[in-house]
């Protein structure tokens, strides 16, 4: 898969040469591109931003230095056009199924903002060329776009083949389509059977598939009852069984 990303702090994405991802690009896996905005700006300063129309606080990026970084990534008129992403507290809600769209495309290109935003023209324009997404991680405020892009890019990278180890642990995590889907993950533990006197429960030790996956699910779905509330009523009530209905 192939990331572009631009930004004015192009620092900000050092982190994706470490772990996981980092191991992607070395093996080829990502071919992660980072950009300088200020490589499309032509006067002394490097200006990319300006004062609102219509006046209030902060400043608006400029159109002219996104264009043109547009039209070099992804030029007019050629065969293939990445998917522009533009992380911004005023889109849609980034979620896994999102995460699991986006790792099905060949190219990605990240537009990061700052200040108060991108002047809106670059996106209607970039729309008629290109499919276009304005994304948001929830609700809250960043000073920029750029922490959400590196969210963003782990949770598509992640789901790439090949990225993880352990193919299966994508299938359990929370809000992975499946059996468990719109349940967040109950609690995990690993060796030893008992530290500072709390013990592993019973069953993880039992051997028995049949119940672990039982008592799983069902340490699964009281987690959700206890934190996520919202999300129980997402779920399909013909994937409840009676056993879940007591839980
Ligand atoms: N930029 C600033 N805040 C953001 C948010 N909540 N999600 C995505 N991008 C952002």
């Amino acid at each position: 898969m192939r990331l572009d990303i631009v930004t004015i702090f192009p620092d900000y994405f050092a982190p994706l040469d470490v772990s996981l991802l980092g191991k992607a690009r070395r093996t080829g896996l990502l071919d992660v591109h980072v950009h300088d905005l200020r490589e499309w700006t032509h006067d002394r300063h490097r200006t990319v931003d300006d004062t609102p129309y219509g006046g209030g606080p902060g400043m608006v990026m400029k159109p002219e230095p996104w264009g043109e970084a547009l039209d070099a990534l992804a030029p007019a008129g050629a065969s293939r056009v990445p998917r522009l992403l533009v992380p911004t507290p005023s889109g849609r809600p980034f979620t896994q199924s999102m995460a699991a769209e986006l790792a099905a495309e060949e190219w990605l290109l990240f537009a990061c903002g700052r200040y108060e935003g991108i002047d809106s023209r670059v996106v209607e324009e970039a729309r008629t060329r290109m499919p276009v997404d304005e994304v948001s991680l929830g609700d809250f405020v960043l000073a920029g776009g750029e922490v959400a892009v590196l969210v963003m890019v782990e949770a598509v990278g992640r789901l790439l083949p090949g990225v993880l180890g352990n193919a299966d642990s994508v299938a359990d995590d929370s809000f992975a389509p499946g059996a468990m889907e719109a349940l967040l993950e109950g609690p995990v533990y690993t060796k030893p059977p008992i530290w500072r006197e709390r013990v592993v429960p019973d069953i993880l030790l039992s051997g028995h598939h049949g119940a672990i996956a039982r008592w799983r699910r069902d340490e699964a779905l009281r987690r959700t009852a206890r934190t996520r509330p919202e999300l129980l009523a997402r779920l399909d009530p013909d994937s409840l069984d009676e056993h879940d209905r007591q839980v």
